[in-house]
C-alpha cells in the first residue's frame, strides 16, 4: 500500500487528493491530502467514525460524487493501465473514459443492497446486463449468471436468478449484489460498510465470501468499516481517517498490535475482544468536528487522551499547528507527540 513506495503491481494509486463540497455558498474541504495505493490482490481497510470522509473517498475513485456540489481541488487518481503505465488521472478524464473506468476497473458494493439492485428487474436481468457491458461476450449468459450466483453461495442459483430482489432475504440480496459486482470482472472491489445492516452470522459469511473472492481471483479490495475486528481478520493494510485526514496508516497486524496515533488507540479500546473478561467498553467522548469548523491545529485535539496528559506548551502546539503524516518502514502517523 502507501503512495510512498512505488509498486509495479499496484492497481490504483491516489495521491494528495483533496475534495470539497460547496454548501450554501461556502466551500468546505471534507477530504484533505489523501494518498494511498492498493496492490493487486491486496485488501485495504479504511476505518474511522462516521463523517470522517470514508464514503466520499470511495466514491471519488470513480468520480461518483455529484459535481457540483463536490469539487476535486488537487491530486490524482490513477488505475494502472494494461501496459503497466500508471494510467491517466481520473480527474482529467473525459466522461466517456470515466464510464469505461466504472464499467471495467472497479465495482461497488454498499451497505444497502437496494442501492445497487433495481426492484423491478430480476436478479438474472441485472447481472446479465453487467455481463453484456463487458468487452468480450463469450459464452452463455444464463450459465454465467448461475455460476456467479453459485460462486457467492446462493443455493439453487438457476431458480433464484428468476427472483426479484424483494423475494430474497437480506443476506441473499447482499450476495446477489456481490455477484453483480463480480460480473464486471473488476480489478478493484470497493465495499463501503458492506455488512453493517446485517446480523452477525450473515456478516461473517459475507466477509468470508469477500476474502474467498480475493484469494481465488486476486481482485483488490477496498473495504470501509468501523469495526476493527473485521480489519484484523481480513485486511492486509489499514488507513485510519479522522475529520478528512489520514491520521495513521500501515500494515494491519502492526497497526492493530501497536497503534501509534491516539485516535487509533481510542478506536481499538472501543472494540470488544473475544476471549477476554467482559469489560466496560470505552467510547471516545465527544464528536468528530464538522468540516465547517475544523480546528486550526490537530483535528483530534479536543478529544485526545494523549493531549490531556501533556504540558501547557505541548498542548499549545497541538491546538495551533497541524501535524503532518510522517513515518518510516510503512508506518505513518499524524501526531506531534505520539511515536
Ligand atoms: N453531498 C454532500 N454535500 C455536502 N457535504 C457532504 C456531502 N456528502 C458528504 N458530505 C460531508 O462530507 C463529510 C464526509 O462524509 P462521508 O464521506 O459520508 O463520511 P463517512 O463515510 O466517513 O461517514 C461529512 O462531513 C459529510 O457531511
Ligand atoms: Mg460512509
Amino acid at each position: 500500500m502507501t503512495g510512498d513506495t512505488k509498486n509495479s503491481a499496484e492497481v490504483v494509486s491516489v495521491e494528495n487528493l483533496s475534495i470539497s463540497f460547496t454548501v450554501e455558498g461556502r466551500k468546505l474541504q471534507v477530504v484533505e491530502d489523501l494518498s494511498f495505493s492498493i496492490a493487486k490482490g491486496e485488501i485495504l481497510a479504511l476505518v474511522g467514525e462516521s463523517g470522517c470522509g470514508k464514503t466520499v473517498s470511495c466514491l471519488s475513485l470513480a468520480r461518483l460524487l455529484p459535481e457540483p456540489p463536490a469539487s476535486y481541488d488537487s491530486g490524482s487518481i490513477r488505475f494502472r493501465a494494461s501496459d503497466g503505465s500508471p494510467g491517466e488521472n481520473v480527474l482529467d478524464m473525459s466522461p466517456s473514459r470515466i464510464r469505461e473506468i466504472r464499467r471495467r476497473r472497479l465495482a461497488y458494493i454498499f451497505q444497502e443492497p437496494s442501492v445497487s439492485l433495481n426492484p423491478v428487474f430480476t436478479i438474472y436481468d441485472q447481472i446479465a446486463e453487467v455481463i453484456g457491458l463487458r468487452d468480450t461476450n463469450d459464452g452463455n449468459p444464463e450459465e454465467e449468471v448461475a455460476s456467479l450466483l453459485a460462486q457467492v453461495g446462493i443455493p439453487d442459483p438457476v431458480s433464484k436468478m428468476k427472483c426479484y430482489p424483494h423475494e430474497l432475504s437480506g443476506g441473499m440480496q447482499q450476495r446477489a449484489m456481490i455477484a453483480m459486482a463480480l460480473a464486471g470482472k473488476p480489478d478493484l472491489l470497493v465495499a463501503d460498510e458492506p455488512t453493517t445492516a446485517l446480523d452477525v452470522t450473515i456478516q461473517a459469511q459475507i466477509l468470508d465470501l469477500i476474502s474467498k473472492i480475493r484469494r481465488e481471483s486476486s481482485m483488490s479490495v477496498l473495504i470501509v468499516t468501523h469495526n476493527l475486528g473485521i480489519v484484523s481478520d481480513m485486511a492486509d493494510s489499514v488507513i485510519v481517517m479522522y475529520a478528512g485526514h489520514v491520521v495513521e496508516k500501515g500494515p494491519a497486524p502492526e497497526l492493530i498490535s501497536s497503534p501509534i496515533h491516539p485516535y487509533t488507540r481510542a478506536l481499538l479500546d472501543a472494540v470488544p475482544r473475544f476471549g477476554c473478561e467482559p469489560r466496560k467498553l470505552s467510547t471516545i467522548p465527544g464528536n468528530v468536528p464538522s468540516p465547517s469548523n475544523y480546528p486550526r491545529g490537530c483535528r483530534f485535539f479536543g478529544r485526545c487522551p494523549l493531549a490531556e496528559s501533556l504540558g501547557e506548551a505541548e498542548r499549545a502546539k497541538c491546538a495551533s499547528s497541524k501535524p503532518q503524516l510522517l513515518g518510516e518502514n510503512g508506518r505513518f502517523s499524524r501526531c506531534h507527540f505520539s511515536r
